[in-house]
């Protein structure tokens, strides 16, 4: 077996093409070095420090003298100023000693103008999703929870690089193009801008956006297919097995159901006989093995390592990489009779996504751009693929694996997977315009538990976005606000800090924001969402038994002590609008103004701001009006006798009797 190569590909690549550069590099960086210092005799200690310290200028006034001999000199000075680039000069040895191992680092790590290194950015991608159907409900699944985190992340001050795209080659695209009667590329443009209109009706943050159908997509994946070949990873052989369109994949005949049906998508997998190119993937097996063993968080939830140890174990197969029957897809270099297998292809989309528009397409300017990769958040479907297949062909390439895999489970409908495969999908538009979307991402983040498998129906949906979002929080916040406006001219009285002196209260909200972080940290979303909730309830619990709205009729030091309790609801209601943002923005937001905050101020807020005191004495608050409003089943039938749907509808009576509770407090 070929031990693994840790080098990167760029630094073979570049002695390849530029030894000359480099040896003229290291003759002249020698000499500057003695000359600048005045040395003549130096023992190798001290020659490796004023290496390291004097390695990152050298190569720009190299980069300057000798042109000719740099390809890219632009890129090169980047290269030179990266705290990897002087790593492989300094700690060659060690990278040596990692080759046993994954290779947890990238090609580069950015560093700023002060020469002080920022920290990575954190980021983190989708799947990108077949353009064969319009998205569905499972797949806005998996984009809603990496919002969630991204803007969570945001929160806590990180620079967050949020990757999401479409996957557009292969043939099931190419079939469901030509169902349509238009052309693929006609048909991947419709499909992709189906995802980008939902991802912002879902109020998906996203800062890019990758189609595999991209030059530059294939401009990498081109240069990463030559650089696995050129590793001796590739190989051509005859392959003869059974084939699943939907999953683009060969299958092992003991996996699958009756009538040779696949267990995903329960359509019959076709026998197929292919001379392909193959990668070499047994070759990792040893390595993959030892990456697992010593980096246990890498695959998560911990019960989907076990099953990805399981396959390893089991003996991995080399597999095919190339389709000489599909014509949708990137040419093989070297070999245009055959495409590149649309999952060696779509992966790559996780680092072209980095490479920027202006640049050059490179994998070396793309993998400095912020890989590797902090989380990929996937289903459980394709961990296979992120969890064996996609490091194995990284480490081929010798670039540095993403640090984290979350395999999610499913949503499903009646306990099958919901999917455009099985055609039992919810309709995700219809959902967001009947009920917006902070109800839509909060339900399936609140409800489902982020790794195990969820159900949907209407019924539990409007319960629980009801009794959470209408009742637990926004009725709270409208019924303090009345009778703040009432008794205290909607201004708050004190601080909030002198306000909460001497109770419990804050340090309830306080503990529970700890624990909704550590959860939002560790990807418990329901939980994180389940310890804001608490504030409100605790927030509820507190107003049920201080009474605010007989004690200001008492008057006098009573009066006071209302006006203080308000006060302290509202600095909670603060802190919940900054600790729900990552998943329901909006509602958050109006919480916020409702509290007299602007719109800057919102965006501006930061996890720092869950600490107790941002509310302030003399702080006016807005005209209370509900935030969200609650959702009613219209009841009987429409047209045609189908049940009603259910309709978002800010319930004229309830306001009433809402504003008949608050004058009558
Ligand atoms: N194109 C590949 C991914 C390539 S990533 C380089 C793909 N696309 S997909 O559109 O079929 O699926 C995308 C994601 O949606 C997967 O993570 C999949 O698990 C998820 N879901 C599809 N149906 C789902 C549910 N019913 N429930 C939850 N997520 C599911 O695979």
């Amino acid at each position: 077996m070929r031990k693994f190569d840790p080098w990167p590909i760029f630094f073979r690549r570049e002695w390849n093409r530029n030894w000359p550069f480099l040896v003229g590099f290291a003759i002249t960086g020698t000499i500057i070095t003695k000359f600048s210092l005045g040395l003549t005799d130096y023992d190798d200690a001290i020659a490796d420090e004023i290496k390291s310290d004097y390695c990152p200028p050298i190569p720009l006034i190299l980069a300057f003298q000798f042109p000719p001999f740099a390809e890219e000199p632009a890129h090169f000075l980047k290269m030179a100023s990266t705290t990897h680039f002087r790593n492989r000069l300094k700690f060659r040895q060690n990278l040596f000693s990692l080759s046993k191992g994954a290779v947890f680092c990238s090609y580069a790590t950015n560093t700023d103008k002060s020469g002080t290194e920022p920290a990575d950015p954190f980021v983190l991608t989708t799947p990108l999703y077949y353009v064969n159907a319009p998205p569905h409900m499972g797949s806005a699944y998996t984009t809603i929870a990496a919002d969630a985190i991204a803007r969570f992340q945001r929160l806590l001050g990180k620079k967050v690089i949020f990757i999401t795209g479409t996957d557009e080659h292969g043939e099931k695209i190419a079939a469901a193009a030509a169902d349509g009667g238009s052309s693929p590329s006609e048909h991947c443009d419709v499909v992709s801008q189906a995802y980008k209109t939902l991802w912002k009706d879902l109020d998906i943050a996203y800062d890019k956006f990758i189609r595999t159908t991209e030059p530059k997509h294939e401009a990498i994946v081109k240069e990463f297919y030559s650089s696995v070949l050129a590793n001796g990873d590739i190989y051509k052989a005859d392959y003869e097995g059974l084939y699943c369109v939907n999953c683009e994949e060969y299958k092992d005949e003991k996996e699958l159901l009756e009538n040779q049906c696949c267990p995903i998508h329960l359509k019959p997998c076709v026998a197929r006989k292919e001379d392909n190119y193959f990668f070499a993937l047994s070759k990792y097996q040893k390595l993959l093995e030892d990456t697992l063993t010593e980096n246990p968080d890498f695959v998560q939830p911990s019960f989907r390592l076990n099953e990805v140890q399981g396959w390893i174990k089991s003996g991995l197969r080399d597999f095919s990489i190339s389709r000489a029957s599909v014509d949708w897809g990137i040419p093989v270099p070297n070999d245009n009779k055959q495409t590149i297998y649309v999952w060696f292809d779509a992966l790559l989309g996780y680092i072209s996504a980095l490479s920027e528009d202006r640049d050059q397409p490179s994998l070396r300017t793309a993998v400095s751009s912020g890989w590797p990769a902090s989380l990929h958040l996937i289903g459980k479907d394709i961990l296979r693929f992120h969890a064996v297949y996609w490091p194995a062909m990284l480490m081929s390439a010798g670039i540095g694996l993403p640090k984290k895999v979350f395999g999610h489970g499913f949503l499903t409908k009646d306990g099958m997977k919901m999917g455009k495969s099985l055609g039992n999908t919810l309709e995700p538009n219809e959902l967001v315009h009947n009920f917006g979307s902070d109800a839509v991402r909060y339900f399936f983040l609140k409800e489902v538990e982020f790794g195990n498998d969820g159900d949907y129906s209407e019924d539990r949906f409007i319960k629980i976005v009801n009794a959470h979002l209408a009742n637990t929080i926004g009725n709270l916040l409208n019924r303090t606000l009345g009778l703040l406006k009432k008794n205290c001219q909607s201004t708050l009285v004190v601080d909030s800090a002198v306000a909460a002196e001497g109770t419990a209260f804050k340090d309830t909200v306080e503990k529970l924001v700890e624990t909704a972080r550590g959860h939002y940290e560790n990807l418990s979303l329901s939980s994180a969402c389940e310890a804001v909730l608490d504030i409100s309830n605790a927030g509820n619990s507190y107003m049920d038994e201080h009474v605010p709205w007989s004690r200001f009729k008492q008057g006098g030091a009573a009066s006071e002590a209302a006006a203080k309790d308000l006060v302290i609801i509202l600095e909670a209601m603060r802190i919940i609008a900054v600790a729900l943002s990552p998943v329901t923005p909006n509602l958050c937001w109006r919480i916020y103004e409702q509290l007299g905050y602007s719109n800057e101020q919102f965006s501006n807020a930061a996890w720092s701001d869950t600490k107790w005191g941002g509310l302030k004495g003399g702080q006016v608050m807005a005209q209370p009006k509900p935030v969200f409003g609650r959702i009613e089943l219209k009841t009987g039938t429409e047209d045609g006798g189908e049940p009603a749907a259910a309709k978002q509808v800010a319930k004229k009576k309830e306001k009433k009797a809402k504003a008949q509770a608050v004058a009558e407090a």
